[in-house]
């Protein structure tokens, strides 16, 4: 593989929005902290503001989200341009391309709506500010296929595709990037991991917040659009996929792609949608408004692998806690041996990505004692190390790192894109009936049918 050029300016739109404020700023402080990032950092927005207040922004931004870092933070300061201006104006654009001063290879975050960036990506070809350049930019990618496609189309009228860096921060995240790491470095797994011997697939997203000020936002998306399309198909591809060839970007894409496009399109009797109760008074809310923020999909992969497993995905807001859980369950040993009362519930293999990240085996051991009965166990390793200089690295640090040296395998590519949408684009089109639950609990109780057949649910705890 050849050695990718470096980007030598960070030129990020959206520079005084709230993930800029939540994720971007302390992103920026911990790669300057690392020595990955010592190139110009210009953010462009329409503020009314100058240098000074944007740096205050950055100040505040690191002092709410993990600590200003008095050594780097001055660095990452020295590093700060700003340029004010509307994205429809070109003097705008003439002004960015000022500011980048010597810049030859600019990498543009497109931290903005996606409804902006026809216009964004035009005036920055039109400048001269695109010119062997990268673009990176937020998930949702489109909001169904055809608008997928669309947008595509619009990035690659000025970049090409090894140029376009599309964000789904899970795939950034250390502990999704060990899913594909604990499967495929592992012996154990192999000749479990597949139709004879996995039960189902329970994969987990509760939140108990709700939209927190974004109602507007996510009247637009909903749960589908916000966090299943990628997020969770994203997840479903690692531990679904065949082996890669190699750690090769395309390597790892090619299998995920290969297996999404395996995923039977949802069919309405396959899912269950639910709102939390209070949603529609959340301000940018519709009185009325049937968007999911709970649902249940109920995923079939029709592979060699797993054709007839259930893989349950269930994403939920206001929901009973804050977890995000992969559990595999292996079908139970012949019930044959011992006398115990129920069925014990099978092997399984746990992760846990959040608000901890855990990998854990569940056996079953002999109870101490005369009788042949036993209890379930589970091995299991914790890995969260600090953060700082070799330590943990949160997701967006780890993508914007990666996009500005062109590395591109935690970036969703379009054909995965694409997969993903042609999966959950049945219900969009037609989402059925919503129901309405309490904050507080795990969703609408109609739910819970999807999953009757396979013992219920294994709820985090
Ligand atoms: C975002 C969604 O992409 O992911 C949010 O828009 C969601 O609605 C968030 O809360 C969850 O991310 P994390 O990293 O906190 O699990």
């Amino acid at each position: 593989m050849s050695e990718k050029p470096r980007s030598d300016a960070l030129i990020f739109f959206g520079a005084t929005g709230d993930l800029a404020f939540k994720k971007i700023f302390p992103a920026l402080q911990s790669l300057v902290r690392r020595g990955r990032l010592d190139v110009p950092v210009i953010g462009v927005a329409k503020s009314g503001w100058d240098l000074a207040q944007f740096v205050e922004r950055a100040r505040d931004s690191v002092t709410q989200h993990g600590g200003l870092d008095p050594e780097v933070f001055p660095k990452l300061v020295a590093l700060l341009r700003y340029v004010d201006g509307d994205y429809a104006d070109p003097n705008t654009f003439a002004r960015l391309r000022e500011a980048m001063g010597d810049a030859k290879r600019p990498a543009h975050y497109l931290a903005i709506p996606p409804s902006m960036f026809p216009l964004v990506v035009e005036n920055l070809a039109a400048a001269g500010c695109a010119e062997n350049g990268r673009v990176i930019v937020e998930k949702p990618f489109g909001r169904d296929l055809a608008s997928a496609r669309s947008l595509n189309d619009t990035l690659r009228n000025v970049f090409p595709e090894s140029s376009i860096f599309r964000i789904d921060h899970y795939l950034g995240k250390e502990a999704v990037q060990n899913i594909l790491y604990f499967r495929f470095a592992n012996a154990f797994l192999e000749p479990v991991w597949n139709r004879h011997h996995v039960e189902n697939v329970q994969i987990t997203m509760a939140e108990s917040f709700g939209v927190k000020g974004r109602g507007k936002f996510y009247e637009e998306t909903g749960v589908i659009r916000d966090v299943m399309q990628n997020h969770l198909l994203q997840i479903v591809s690692y531990l679904t996929m065949e082996a890669p060839s190699s750690t090769y970007a395309e390597a790892i894409r090619d299998e995920q792609a290969k297996v999404l496009r395996t995923v039977r399109p949802m069919a309405a009797d396959h899912v269950v949608l639910g709102q939390f109760k209070g949603y529609r008074d959340e301000p940018g809310v519709a009185a009325d408004s049937t968007v999911p923020t709970y649902a249940v999909l109920q995923l079939f992969v029709d592979s060699w692998r797993w054709e007839g497993v259930p893989f349950y995905v269930r994403a939920g807001k206001g929901l009973a806690t804050d977890c995000t859980e992969v559990t595999v369950e292996l079908k139970n040993p012949p019930q044959v041996v011992f006398n115990e009362a129920a069925p014990p519930m099978g092997n399984t293999v746990r992760f846990r990505l959040s608000p901890e990240v855990t990998i854990a085996v569940g056996a079953r051991v002999k109870r101490h004692g005369e009788e042949m009965v036993g209890d379930r166990v589970e091995l299991a390793m914790a890995a969260e190390p600090a953060q700082g200089v070799g330590g943990r690295m949160d997701a967006y640090e780890r993508l914007l790192g990666d996009a500005m040296v062109g590395e591109a395998t935690l970036f969703a590519r379009q054909d995965v894109v694409e997969a993903a949408w042609a999966i959950v684009e049945p219900v969009l089109r037609s989402p059925g009936p919503v129901y309405q639950y309490e904050t507080g609990t795990w969703g609408p109780v109609e739910a819970d049918r999807l999953v009757a057949e396979v013992g219920g649910w294994n709820t985090p705890t």
